[in-house]
């Protein structure tokens, strides 16, 4: 057994936690628009062919924004062929996926859909195959009120109301050279910041995204980020990040350490993004929008190339273990110990394609086990974001050296007098005993502890065993003001605290 020991007190606030950080992603990719959130005919479709269960799954989650059309999907997509009747939709190859895609779904479906759910659109203009005027286009057809050609066809198609979509990401992942259209950063830059530049004079209540690296991993990592906001920093509010980890070659240590890779890449774009606004004398500070992360077992997809033409095939369709959930979690926790500055994340996907929710077509649709962490983290971390300092032993690891045995995050909420701790155990066969000092949180308590992990980290739940993986609950108990929890071996917990704080 070993021990850590952290201290909570609400007088060392890092920042509001933006209810944006818990974001997902729909793509029109495998199966997660086409018998993911929408099929017509499935015995619990709405009358537009949208997944009830589907949705209630993705409320239960807590999900707040979800970004759309793409990914890859969005760099070689024409938006217009997914509005109006569907049945003079064209079908088109979607070269991204290598995919045949009927449109049966398109803007006025993610839309119904995205109110349904209760949660804020989030929509990506395709700058790989297209340019400004489509982006304009688009905005102008989602967010002008009515008396021009686009607003107008909007409302013939049946959506007087305008969809007032506030947040635009401008492309997606352009330094990669799999995207339709990639660029290199000058020319990605200059684009970016002219499309900005006009879609603020269209609706200046939008929120721009600029594209940043598709990942740390590369070559031009920092490098790009330097020189796309050097010409479009005036006109974004955030640059974006995408991180996908897996286990490899069976080492359950660095997986759960890998982290301290994600705080690491927030460290460097925060650093790059604020040189650059020095360096521009600019009075507005970026945020961040890490608008897709996840585990993703990327050595077990052989790459788009390898595709055959298809209608909604079966992509990605990762099956999650509790290993793969304790480090959902710690990502969770990454995004929380960094929301000063990550103002949006968006979990990629939302269901089957690498989503905590699976469905069968024309069958069920269950909670993958990364599903709970997503869920819990959702719902109980409210208020402010606390710094938190773990005073824990280290852990060896082969990819990232020595890291803490302890990832941990806490809010509190001044509003409800509840605080969160949020802490996952990178150690996968010893326990650790948690002290928590609470002196600071007055009358605390401890409500519930809640922990996901297993005796079998290889565990998941499947169509014929949905449960199999659940949290479950612990004790702990306060005495004097400290908390002492027992954290099991590669455990995500979450510890929720009452107090008597006005
Ligand atoms: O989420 C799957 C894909 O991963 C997205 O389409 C792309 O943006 C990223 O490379």
């Amino acid at each position: 057994m070993t021990d850590a020991r952290i201290t909570l007190d609400p007088a060392f606030r890092l920042g509001t936690i933006d209810r944006r950080l818990f974001g997902s992603f729909v793509e029109h990719m495998g199966r997660s628009v086409y018998t993911g959130v929408f099929e017509p005919g499935h015995p619990d479709a709405d009358e537009l062919g949208l997944r009830t269960d589907v949705l209630d799954l993705a409320r239960e989650m807590g999900v707040s924004v979800v970004r759309y059309p793409g990914g890859n999907f969005v760099s070689n997509y024409r938006w217009e062929d997914g509005v109006g009747p569907r049945e003079s939709r064209p079908t088109r190859l979607d070269l991204a996926w290598r995919s045949i895609e009927t449109n049966e779904f398109g803007l006025a479906e993610y839309m119904a859909w995205i109110r349904r759910l209760g949660a804020e659109p989030m929509m990506a203009v395709n700058l790989g195959t297209r340019g400004i005027t489509e982006a304009l286009e688009l905005l102008e057809y989602c967010n002008y009120p009515g008396g021009t050609e686009l607003s107008d066809r909007r409302i013939s198609n049946g959506d007087p109301d305008p969809y007032a979509v506030k947040l635009w990401c401008l492309g997606n992942e352009m330094d990669g050279p799999w995207q339709m259209g990639h660029r290199t950063a000058h020319e990605y830059g200059r684009i970016a910041a002219e499309t900005g530049r006009a879609m603020h004079r269209l609706d200046n209540e939008i929120e721009l995204v600029a594209c940043g690296s598709s990942g740390r991993h590369m070559p031009t990592f920092g490098s790009w980020e330097t020189t796309v906001l050097e010409q479009c920093y005036d006109q974004v509010d955030y640059i974006s990040l995408h991180a996908y980890y897996q286990e490899r070659d069976g080492d359950v240590a660095s997986f759960l350490g890998s982290a301290v890779d994600m705080d690491a890449f927030i460290d460097e774009v925060v650093s790059t993004a604020d040189a650059v606004q020095a360096r521009t004398r600019s009075r507005k500070r970026l945020r961040l929008s890490f608008d897709e992360w996840n585990v993703w077992n990327q050595d077990r997809f052989g790459g788009e190339d390898s595709l055959d033409w298809r209608q909604a095939p079966r992509l990605i369709e990762d099956e999650y273990n509790v290993l793969d959930a304790v480090v959902v979690g710690s990502y969770l926790i990454s995004m929380l110990g960094h929301a000063d500055r990550v103002g949006i994340a968006c979990q990629a996907q939302l269901a089957n394609v690498i989503g905590p929710i699976r469905t069968e077509p024309g069958g069920p649709s269950w909670r993958q086990t990364i599903f709970y962490p997503f869920a819990l983290t959702a719902q109980l971390a409210r208020g402010e974001a606390l710094r938190v300092e773990p005073d824990a032993p280290l852990i060896d690891t082969k990819a990232y050296g020595p890291v803490p045995a302890i990832a941990a995050a806490a809010s509190y909420d001044a509003a409800t007098g509840q605080a969160a701790l949020f802490a996952v155990n990178r150690d996968s066969t010893n326990p650790l005993t948690l002290t928590v000092d609470l002196r600071a949180l007055p009358g605390a308590q401890l409500r519930t502890h809640k922990v996901l992990a297993d005796d079998d980290l290889r565990a998941t739940n499947t169509q014929s065993h949905p449960d199999r993986v659940v949290p479950r609950e612990l004790t702990g108990h306060v005495d004097g003001g400290t908390l002492t929890v027992t954290l099991p071996p590669a455990s995500w917990n979450v510890l929720e605290l009452s107090t008597t704080a006005e």
